[in-house]
């Protein structure tokens, strides 16, 4: 662990880190590799990150995995993607227990195979109760799906009322979004050198700080995890309000 990590008190590490993992393509391209070769070494990076998020003591971590968009992508590259993540969730389902890790998927499933749902239903049932990290994936994910799922839900429930204040309404809604009770991320890497939200989180990264990075997700893992950490702890959030060391005239 770099010194700039250890030496820092676990109050300034983020609670909750989202990233949106980019470049698998363009990572195999520079290689002269197949697109799909890319997604595989994907897989690993996302292994490798989750392993140094658990031990660095990030409480929650959220992966964007697939997008609601990502269907638009020729067929054999979303087969080969569904078919890396049914092998994660096979693979990777004892391991949650040996590493307490919590398991939950965001995203509708509806669209998803009948198997990768139960995949999914079996691996969040078997570590639920595992209390240490809480490892988040975006699966057929959109922030603005999310957004409108969770105003749905409130019609539904009829507890929606022209005359209630808008801070409960805000309340009612992100009580409802897929990140259930997770607190908002307190930081969003992207990877890649691209510097977009991509339909990501978008209510809960409303105070979000940005990072980009130049490297592509299949070289991601622990180094570049701490050198976006630390980054992190470089900077002042001020939620909307004053720097400390600002004073009103
Ligand atoms: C973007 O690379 C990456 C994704 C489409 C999602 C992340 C996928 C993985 C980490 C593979 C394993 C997935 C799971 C859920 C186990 P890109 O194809 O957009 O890269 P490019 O922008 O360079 O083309």
């Amino acid at each position: 662990m770099p010194k700039d990590i250890a030496q820092t008190s676990e109050m300034e590490l983020p609670k909750h880190v989202a990233i949106i993992m980019d470049g698998n393509g363009r990572w195999a391209n520079a290689r002269g590799l197949p697109r799909t070769l890319g997604h595989k070494a994907g897989a690993e990076a996302l292994k490798r990150t989750v392993r140094a998020a658990g031990e660095i003591g990030i409480q929650y971590l959220t992966l964007f995995g697939f997008s609601c968009e990502n269907w638009s992508r020729p067929e054999f590259e979303v087969k080969e993607l569904m078919r890396l993540l049914r092998l994660y969730l096979r693979a990777e389902t004892a391991e949650l227990a040996k590493n307490n890790i919590c398991l939950k998927v965001i995203g509708e499933r509806e669209q998803l195979d009948a198997d990768i749902v139960r995949l999914i239903e079996n691996a969040e049932e078997i570590s639920k109760d595992n209390d240490g990290i809480v490892l988040m994936i975006a699966i057929n994910y959109g922030g603005r799906q999310d957004i409108v799922n969770s105003v749905h839900k409130l019609l539904q429930s009829g507890e929606l009322d022209a005359g209630m204040s808008k801070d409960n309404l805000s309340q009612a809604i992100e009580s409802r979004l897929m990140t259930g009770g997770a607190p908002e991320p307190d930081l969003l890497i992207r990877t890649s050198g691209e510097q977009r939200i991509s339909n990501f989180l978008l209510w809960q990264c409303a105070y979000s700080e940005l990072y980009f990075t130049e490297t592509f997700w299949p070289d991601f893992g622990r180094e570049p995890l701490e050198k976006a950490l630390a980054a992190y702890q470089n900077r002042e959030r001020r939620f909307g309000g004053l720097a400390p060391k600002v004073h009103q005239v």
